[in-house]
């Protein structure tokens, strides 16, 4: 579905509490916005943020962020929090390819990654959020062991970051075809994409792998 474009979604944005604009001008690391120590999880292309949300409420001993790069869906994103929402999580409208240069240099505990667009020609693999480009990124700001979860319904797209993944040197904690038939569903927390295609009949495809300590 092609969302609308409201004037002024970027100025609602800047003024938002709860959002983060232009991360690489802030002067300082993503990693001082919390006055804690405590683990930081991100995801990237968090859509409207409902599994972003729901998982600072369940988690309050994590921090997140998570990065949408569409004015747009970061505008709706933005307006679907509330004034009582949890301190743990903000959004940042920005595109996740910054990630080394908004963070520190192994600070990240997890990554997320769900239901990423698909990029299906060969001439936009580079986009794919598991491009040997991005799996760079991620293990320069993972912690040892830190950890990237992926979700997506996309066959094709699964099968590719198996074979990026694996090539990468990522060691594999858990893989399933189909998550809601299986052991690992248990306190998966759906995203709005999830729950449109588990209705569908869709399976969801998941897996954890894990930065190798050098
Ligand atoms: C298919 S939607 C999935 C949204 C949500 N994760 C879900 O599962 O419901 C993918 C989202 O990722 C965003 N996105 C794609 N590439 C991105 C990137 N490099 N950085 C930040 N956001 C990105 C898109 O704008 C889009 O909103």
């Amino acid at each position: 579905m092609r969302l609308r474009y409201v004037p002024g979604q970027y100025q609602y944005l800047k003024k938002c509490e709860k959002t983060i604009t232009d991360p690489e001008k802030l002067g300082y690391k993503l990693n001082k916005v919390f006055d804690n120590k405590a683990p930081i999880h991100v995801e990237l292309g968090c859509g409207k943020g409902k599994f972003l949300r729901e998982n600072a409420i369940k988690n309050p001993d994590i921090n997140y962020f998570g990065f949408e790069k569409s004015v747009k869906v970061a505008y709706r994103c933005a307006k679907s929090t509330f004034e009582n929402d949890p301190p743990n999580y903000y959004i940042v409208y920005s595109n996740g390819d910054i990630l080394k240069e908004v963070f520190e240099e192994g600070s990240i505990d997890r990554i997320y990654l769900n239901f990423s667009d698909p990029w299906p020609k060969p001439s936009h693999y580079k986009r794919r959020l598991t491009h040997k480009n991005f799996l760079d990124i991620y293990k320069a700001v993972l912690v040892e062991n830190g950890e990237i979860h992926m979700k997506t319904d996309n066959n094709d797209l699964f099968d590719y970051s198996i074979e990026q993944l694996k090539a990468d040197g990522w060691e594999f904690v858990m893989i399933t075809r189909d998550l809601h038939k299986s052991i690992y569903n248990e306190g998966n927390i759906m995203t709005e994409y999830e729950e449109r295609f588990v209705n569908e009949g869709k399976k969801i495809n998941k897996l954890i792998v894990r930065k190798k300590n050098d």
